[in-house]
């Protein structure tokens, strides 16, 4: 399952990727507006691109097809792994068609059915982000989502692919990949918390401390 980092914090993007563990980015408008102050987000947009080897979502924030795929030109514009961000509107998924067919790379966002998704699917999308966060949210199961998107494309061979997203836990991460999400974009603080084991670090004491007796080096 590939990694994205869901941020678009330049610190915590370098510590991610210094680190060799993710695979991708994905920004949306509030995002980039925690982060970007008084700089121009198109900047923001290419030193992320710069840094990571991968697919970074950039979003549109135009609401008809003609914006939409105006302003997805221009986001795809400022790299070549830049991954054009659409709503799962009607709009949004007539701007992922034209801009697929131009030869972008689309993530469909704000998915939260699976009819929704077959539509992103139909419409060629790279990606479809369902979010299972807001789901639970509102006391829904989001990862059922994911369950059944992944029955729809698997029946029918569509190639969109699942990137679970609005990510809370750990424990969405494991769920997600057990279900077979082709991709989990994931929060800062979440990607560390997956490291982290009471035992490991129990383990790691006593082995230093054993070590630290005998007064050698390695
Ligand atoms: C997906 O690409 C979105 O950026 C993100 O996962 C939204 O998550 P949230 O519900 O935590 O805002």
């Amino acid at each position: 399952m590939k990694i994205f980092l869901d941020t678009a914090d330049l610190d915590e993007i370098r510590r991610a990727a210094d680190a060799g563990l993710i695979d991708g980015i994905t920004t949306n408008p509030s995002l980039i507006a925690k982060v970007a102050g008084d700089r121009d987000p198109k900047e923001i947009y290419l030193e992320i691109c710069e840094i990571v080897d991968g697919p970074v979502s950039l979003e549109v924030v135009g609401v008809d097809r003609e914006t939409m795929v105006t302003e997805g030109r221009k986001l795809a514009a400022i790299h070549e792994n830049a991954v054009v961000k659409v709503p799962l509107t009607e709009d949004g998924l007539k701007a992922c068609r034209d801009l697929v067919s131009e030869g972008f790379k689309v993530n469909v966002t704000l998915c939260f059915s699976v009819s929704q998704a077959l539509l992103a699917a139909k419409a060629g999308a790279t990606y479809v982000s369902p979010f299972v966060g807001r789901i639970d949210d509102i006391s829904g199961e989001g990862m059922d989502l994911i369950h059944q998107i992944r029955q729809v494309y698997d029946n029918y061979g569509y190639e969109t692919e699942i990137l679970a997203a609005s990510i809370r836990h750990p424990v969405h991460v494991v769920e997600a990949m057990q279900i077979g999400a082709d991709c989990c974009t994931i929060p800062p603080k979440v990607l560390w918390q997956l490291s982290k084991h009471p035992l490991t670090d129990r383990g790691l004491e006593s082995f230093l401390a054993d070590w630290e007796k005998l007064g050698a080096e390695i």
